[in-house]
């Protein structure tokens, strides 16, 4: 069962894990105000469905993110974010409630952002790295519909992250490059 405005899924097949603030140390740019934070502090929360077993070819899995609002320093909480090991699987984001910001990245690391609000799909290549950033002051909450066998390679963005980051600049989000 689903609440699609609140996130919630429920059932005996749903997997739910949280991510918090230690879990996603040297991501964020300003590591002092990183440090003075609390680590256990809750980021995001993913409800997942998996039908299947990871990395079985050609099934589905069916989640959901909720993001909480915050910074640290001046970037906005965002998830770990991700390469898929297999870069010929795709994936779907919908957003259902808050402001956010679909960041992806090229090989190259060319590095672009989608605006999400309600309503907003987004259909992610199987070659672009995502990560989401909560731009707003709620939870961001949206659906993911993603490969069985799409793997996650977070190596990648832990060692060089990516090519931009998102902050506030006079009490509105911007998009700079990292060095
Ligand atoms: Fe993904």
């Amino acid at each position: 069962m689903l609440d699609w405005a609140q996130g919630v899924m429920s059932g005996p097949a749903i997997r739910e894990s949280v991510k918090t603030l230690a879990e996603l140390s040297g991501l964020f740019r300003d590591q002092r105000a990183y440090a003075a934070m609390n680590p256990e502090r809750e980021i995001y929360r993913v409800r997942v469905w998996a039908p299947v077993s990871a990395g079985e070819e050609g099934g589905l899995f069916w989640g959901v993110t909720l993001l909480q609002p915050g910074k640290v320093g001046d970037e906005y909480f965002m998830t770990h974010g991700h390469f898929h090991v297999n870069r010929t699987r795709a994936e779907y984001y919908a957003t259902v409630a808050g402001q956010g910001m679909l960041m992806r990245m090229n090989g190259q690391r060319t590095t672009w952002g989608e605006a999400m609000a309600p309503g907003t799909i987004h259909y992610i290549r199987g070659e672009h790295a995502h990560r989401v950033v909560n731009v707003g002051t709620e939870p961001l909450i949206f659906w993911a519909c993603w490969g069985s066998d799409a793997g996650y390679h977070y190596g990648a963005i832990r060692e060089l992250g990516f090519g931009a980051a998102v902050v506030e600049r006079d009490g509105k989000p911007a998009i700079v490059p990292c060095e």
